[in-house]
């Protein structure tokens, strides 16, 4: 194999040979002949006529080929003060009793299981079984709130619903039972059963229906692999999109195997027997693919950590896990690596533990600040490697590969597209922009193997929301450059979604939230910069004629509602605390808020006043409420 450019020009110039190549990694139970069917644009499947089961190459696999006692999953828990190492062989005996769990509960494959569970070993079973019987899991962060799972709930109608007694957030016990039951309320699709996980710190009440893990796994017989096409769904995972209706996100299952194998040796230098510590939560598309499926795909080690980078109890706990495990690879957002910056900048923490196995640190789910980078590469002295992906993506877009050749860097940049993505950068006309100038960052179809195949249940949404600005292109929702080197600049979303500590929010969803409320007429919610969380949700509300606020603290009060409302019905993790009630919205003359110049406002620069305004007083006043010169 030759170094970056050749690896790409191959990935190029053969495309079925290059990903039917790199499809021999895995067991298939129907080698597949073809690796790209493109008879049906704008949807393309991969490998159309093969047929395989990701579990039984996660797990089984390992294990018939002689790893059964090697670590495949090590469960560090500060907040619990727990540490478990399962091996394959007990993985997948584990996998296959939870399988037959299911299978018990009538699920079969084609079957969505929803799993709404915390950092434990038994979200990465309940996900793996699922795969195991070619049943289609919906993993829903827990920081999202009762109303958002039960959204998720009535989208992916799933027969079986897996949760637990409690999640650990930082020193506070979130009990999850009362959410999942709130949500159940809330729905109006009915899952047959929930399997409970009770944890020793909360112990849920079951209700009818409800199944504790430990007994039903207790009494299960064990389920085999059960093979499944190619092309046939292995996850949905929602997303958040310009609007409060998430986006369900559809995972193949043989693409995805090949991509993320694919990209354990080549991009994060990760192979058998060696360890990745990929420190994010399974409810994201980064836990998905590399706590989760790449790492055992690839017969390696993964850490699933239950804690927070800093405060579980210290800004330690990141360098003991990798000390102890022997990390090769590290894994996490840039907003983790700015906490503990904060934390401790001079890096004592770091320096208490032998990190001499540690050769890299992987970056993703927002732009690494160029500050975070210099700081993180001083500290560890080792590649500092920021790469680009998204829900949809699956696995990188643009990386640098550090199992084929480690390019120059150059700060702000995640480097060069993998193969299989051909990244371009589009006008608002669809014409290619010139290098170094800014546009619309696309990706010209057909994407590579482990992308999505659509939205679930919905196509139409699919070819609207992605395809439809540019035809024969993949919108990403990313703008930025690409400059004469062919290094991808990515400098932010241009839509409604927001990154707020690496967490995917919506603004659009948040508006309509603050918009339920009696007092408000309309409002907008911004993103705008954030020292430690990259950006934060600030909110603007203006009342409706009439509302008499004349009352003392009527302004204090309102604002604490909104809050209220916002957390109740999306979760703590959206962050919104500053609510400003402002007279007017800036406008244009068609009635369009003027969110883009909030944000450059919001964020300091220089905004220039479109022509288009409807009142400029209208905007002078905001930029006065967002310098705090009023409030
Ligand atoms: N369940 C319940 N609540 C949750 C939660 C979960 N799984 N995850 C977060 N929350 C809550 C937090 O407790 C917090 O609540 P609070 O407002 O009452 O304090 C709120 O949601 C916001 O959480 P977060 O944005 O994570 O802020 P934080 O101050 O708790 O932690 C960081 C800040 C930077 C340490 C943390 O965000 C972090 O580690 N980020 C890395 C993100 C990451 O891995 N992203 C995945 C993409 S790679
Ligand atoms: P998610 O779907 O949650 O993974 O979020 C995807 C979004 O995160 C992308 O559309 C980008 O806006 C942002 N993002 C992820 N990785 C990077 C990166 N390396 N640089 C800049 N933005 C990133």
């Amino acid at each position: 194999m030759g170094g970056y450019d050749e690896v790409y020009a191959a990935s190029v110039a053969d495309r079925e040979g290059f990903w039917l190549a790199a499809a021999e990694a895995l067991d298939w139970h129907r080698t597949p002949t073809r690796a790209l069917d493109d008879g049906r644009p704008p949807f393309y499947r991969w490998f159309p006529d093969g047929e395989l089961n990701v579990a039984h190459n996660a797990l089984d696999r390992h294990v018939a080929a002689g790893r059964g006692e090697q670590a495949a999953l090590v469960y560090d828990s500060p907040v619990t003060g727990t540490r478990l190492t399962y091996t394959y062989a007990r993985l997948t005996q584990e996998v296959a009793a939870f399988a037959g769990v299911l299978r018990g509960l009538g699920v079969v494959a084609g079957d969505r299981v929803v799993v709404y569970l915390p950092m434990v070993p038994e979200a990465v079973i309940a996900m793996l079984a699922c795969a195991r019987i070619g049943a289609v899991h919906s993993v829903v962060f827990g920081g999202f709130a009762a109303n958002e799972l039960a959204v998720r709930i009535d989208d992916a109608t799933p027969k079986v619903v897996v949760s637990a007694s409690c999640g650990i957030e930082g020193k506070r016990v979130i009990e999850y039972k009362p959410l999942l039951d709130r949500a159940l309320e809330l729905a109006t699709h009915r899952p047959g059963n929930c399997v409970i996980l009770q944890r020793p710190q909360a112990k849920a009440t079951l209700g009818p229906g409800d199944l504790d893990w430990a007994e039903a796994v207790a009494s299960a017989a064990p389920a085999d692999p059960v093979p499944v096409k190619s092309t046939d769904p292995l996850y949905v995972l929602y997303t958040s999109g310009t609007t409060g209706k998430p986006k369900g996100v559809v995972r193949d299952s043989g693409g995805y195997a090949t991509a993320l194998a694919w990209s354990m040796p080549n991009v994060y230098d990760v192979g058998p027997g060696q360890t990745i510590f990929t420190a994010s939560d399974v409810g994201w598309v980064v836990g998905h693919s590399y706590i989760v499926y790449a790492p055992l795909l690839a017969g390696a080690t993964t850490v699933l950590y239950e804690g927070k980078p800093v405060g579980t109890p210290d800004a330690g706990q990141f360098w003991r896990v990798c000390a102890e495990n022997g990390v090769r690879s590290l894994f996490t957002a840039p907003t983790a690596f700015r906490a503990l910056r904060k934390e401790d900048p001079e890096g004592e923490y770091a320096r208490q533990h032998d990190l001499s196995g540690l050769r890299y640190l992987f970056l993703a789910g927002e732009r690494l600040d160029p500050e975070t980078y210099h700081w993180a590469s001083e500290l560890l002295e080792i590649p500092v490697i920021d790469h680009w992906w998204q829900t949809e993506t699956g696995w990188p877009i643009v990386a640098d590969p550090a199992g084929i050749e480690l390019l120059p860097v150059k700060p702000g940049s995640p480097t060069k597209p993998l193969p299989g993505w051909d990244i371009r950068v589009l006008d608002a006309n669809g014409a290619q922009v010139p290098a170094g100038q800014d546009g619309a960052i696309v990706a010209k179809l057909p994407l590579p193997p482990g992308a999505f195949s659509t939205l679930w249940n919905d196509d139409g949404r699919f070819v609207d929301s992605y395809l439809a600005a540019f035809e024969g292109y993949y919108l990403t929702g990313d703008g930025g450059r690409i400059d004469e080197d062919g290094y991808v600049f990515v400098m932010g979303r241009t839509d409604d979604v927001i990154n707020v500590a690496g967490h995917r929010l919506s603004t659009g969803g948040m508006e309509e939230i603050l918009a339920m409320h009696p007092d408000v007429a309309e409002c907008a919610v911004i993103g705008v910069a954030d020292a430690l969380k990259g950006q934060l949700p600030r909110g603007f509300v203006v009342l409706k004629a009439g509302v008499d606020d004349s009352a003392e603290g009527y302004g204090a009060g309102l604002r604490k509602e909104l809050v209220a409302l916002v957390r109740d019905r999306l979760g703590a993790v959206a962050s919104l605390k500053e609510i400003d009630i402002v007279p007017a919205l800036p406008k244009t003359r068609s009635g369009k808020i003027l969110r883009k110049t909030m944000r450059g406002i919001a964020d300091g620069l220089d905004e220039p006043v479109p022509s288009t305004i409807e009142d400029r007083s209208v905007l002078d006043a905001l930029r006065a409420v967002l310098r705090g010169d009023t409030r």
